[in-house]
C-alpha cells in the first residue's frame, strides 16, 4: 500500500485551481439516469469515487465516456435495475441511485452502501420521503427493494433533520413524479443547489433549491444537458489550511468563496489575512496562528462537518484553546489518537474535542482512518519539525484530485511511497 512521507515545516505559497467538488459530481451523475440523452459534464474531479460511480452507470446499462475532466453519459440504453454489493459497498454516496432509479423504471434492487467509518449511516428519510411518494420499500438483509407500480406521486414531506443524501434523493425522485412535491427542512447545501441546476438544465421544475424549502413540479421526460460542476469547497479550505499552518500565503480559484464562508470565517478568526473575490479567495498566514475559540458543526450554512477534522488540525499549532463540538456524525475524531502522537494536546469526550495549540508538532508514522481525517493528518504533518509517514491514504485519494501534486507545486515535501 502507498503512504506518504512529509517532511514538515515548508512554507506553502501559489496559487491553486481547486478541483470540482466531489459532492456534487456523484448526485449528479446518479442524475443521469433521469434523462434520455446525452449529458456532458464537466470539472470532474478525478477521483476513485467518481470511477466506481462510472462503473455503477456502465453497469445498469448506461454508456459513460471520461475524457479530459469531462464525463459523458448517454442512459437512453438504461436495462440494469439491480446495484450489486460489490459496486454499493464500496461508495456510501450510491444510495444516491435509488430515487432517480425508482423515478425513471418503477422499480429498483439496492444493496445497502457502504464506504464510510463516520458510524452509523442511516437511510430511514430517505425510504420515508419515498413511501410519502408513493413507494413500497422492502427492506431485506442484504439488499432494498423498492417498486412503485403506479409511478410516484407528488407529496408534501418534512424532513426530520436536513438531510443532504435525502434531499438528493427525493428531489431527483421528485422531478418524474405526477404533481407536486414540496421538501421542507431541507439541506441547503451548495452541492444541492448544483444539482437542482443540472436537473433543471435537463427540463425538470425546481423552485428553492438552497433553501429549506423546495418546490418540485414534476415533468414526463428529461433530456440530457451541459453542465459544469461547482468547485469543492472542503478541498478548497484544505489548502487554505495548509497555506496558514505553515506561515504561507495562497491564492486559490475555482470556487465561489460564500459556499465556504464559516471556514474562511474560521480562517480569519485564526488570524490570517482572508481576501476573496468572485471565484478567487487569497490567504496570508499570520506569525503565530490564534485559537479558535469554539468550533460546532451544523447544516448548511453552519460550520461543514467535512472541514472539523481539517480545524482540528489547525487548533493544535495556534496558541490558546479550542473547543469543538461536532453536531453531525459519530467517529469524526478519528485523527485524535495520531495528532496525539504528534504532539498536539487534544481531550476528546463525546462530541467535545478541546485543543490547548501552540504544541510545536513533531513527525510521526501515523494512518488515516478516514478520508477527512486523513486530510488532517497531512495538514499536521506539513506543519510538524521531521518526517512524517501517512498510511492509508486511499482514503485521502478518494476525495482529493492530484493531492500531493499539488502540495507539492505549492512547496510541500511530500512523496508518495
Ligand atoms: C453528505 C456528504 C458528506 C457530508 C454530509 C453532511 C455526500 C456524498 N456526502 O453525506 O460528505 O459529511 O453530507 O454534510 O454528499 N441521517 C439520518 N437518516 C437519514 C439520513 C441521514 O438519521 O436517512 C443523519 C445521519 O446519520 C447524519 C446526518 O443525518 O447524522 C447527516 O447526514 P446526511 O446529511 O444525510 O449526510 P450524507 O448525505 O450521508
Amino acid at each position: 500500500m502507498d503512504r506518504y512521507e512529509i517532511t514538515g515545516g515548508r512554507r506553502l505559497a501559489g496559487e491553486l485551481r481547486v478541483q470540482g467538488a466531489k459532492n456534487s459530481i456523484l448526485p449528479i451523475l446518479a442524475a443521469t439516469v433521469l434523462t434520455k440523452g446525452q449529458c456532458a459534464i464537466h470539472n470532474c474531479p478525478d477521483l476513485s469515487d467518481t470511477a466506481l460511480t462510472i462503473d455503477i452507470l456502465r453497469t445498469l446499462g448506461c454508456r459513460a465516456d471520461w475524457r479530459q475532466g469531462s464525463i459523458f453519459v448517454d442512459a437512453g440504453g438504461l436495462s440494469h435495475l439491480e446495484l450489486p454489493g460489490e459496486l454499493t459497498g464500496k461508495i456510501r454516496s450510491s444510495i444516491v441511485f435509488l430515487g432517480p432509479l425508482l423515478a425513471r423504471c418503477g422499480w429498483v434492487k439496492i444493496a445497502y452502501p457502504g464506504g464510510c467509518r463516520l458510524g452509523p449511516r442511516p437511510i430511514d428519510l430517505h425510504l420515508d420521503g419515498l413511501r410519502q411518494m408513493g413507494a413500497f420499500v422492502k427492506e431485506e438483509e442484504q439488499h432494498l427493494l423498492c417498486r412503485v407500480p403506479e409511478g410516484l406521486k407528488g407529496a408534501r414531506i418534512i424532513l426530520s433533520f436536513p438531510s443532504v443524501g435525502a434531499t438528493e434523493n427525493l428531489m431527483m425522485a421528485a422531478v418524474l413524479a405526477k404533481g407536486r412535491t414540496t421538501l421542507i427542512n431541507c439541506a441547503c447545501e451548495p452541492e444541492i443547489v448544483d444539482l437542482a441546476n443540472f436537473l433543471n438544465r435537463c427540463g425538470a421544475k425546481i423552485y428553492g433549491a438552497g433553501e429549506n424549502t423546495i418546490e418540485i413540479d414534476g415533468v414526463c421526460v428529461l433530456h440530457g444537458c451541459e453542465h459544469i460542476i461547482i468547485g469543492d469547497r472542503i478541498a478548497a479550505a484544505t489548502y487554505l489550511a495548509a497555506a496558514s499552518m505553515t506561515g504561507g500565503e495562497i491564492t486559490v480559484s475555482g470556487i465561489e468563496p460564500e459556499n465556504l464562508m464559516s471556514m474562511l470565517a474560521a480562517l480569519q478568526k485564526a488570524g490570517n489575512e482572508v481576501v476573496w473575490e468572485k471565484n478567487r479567495c487569497f490567504l496570508k498566514a499570520p506569525d503565530h496562528l490564534r485559537a479558535l475559540a469554539q468550533v460546532r458543526t451544523m447544516p448548511y450554512p453552519g460550520f461543514p462537518t467535512d472541514g472539523l477534522p481539517l480545524f482540528l488540525s489547525l487548533a493544535a499549532v495556534s496558541r490558546g484553546t479550542s473547543v469543538f463540538v461536532e453536531n453531525i456524525f459519530e467517529n469524526r475524531y478519528s485523527s485524535i489518537p495520531c495528532l496525539q502522537r504528534m504532539g498536539a494536546s487534544i481531550r476528546q469526550e463525546g462530541k467535545v474535542a478541546v485543543v490547548e495549540g501552540c504544541a510545536l508538532l513533531h513527525g510521526a508514522d501515523v494512518c488515516a482512518e478516514d478520508l477527512r481525517g486523513g486530510a488532517g493528518l497531512v495538514l499536521a504533518a506539513l506543519a510538524a519539525q521531521g518526517v512524517s509517514h501517512v498510511e492509508g491514504i486511499e482514503w485521502i485519494e478518494r476525495g482529493y484530485e492530484y493531492f500531493c501534486e499539488n502540495l507539492t507545486a505549492l512547496g510541500a515535501e511530500i512523496r508518495k511511497k
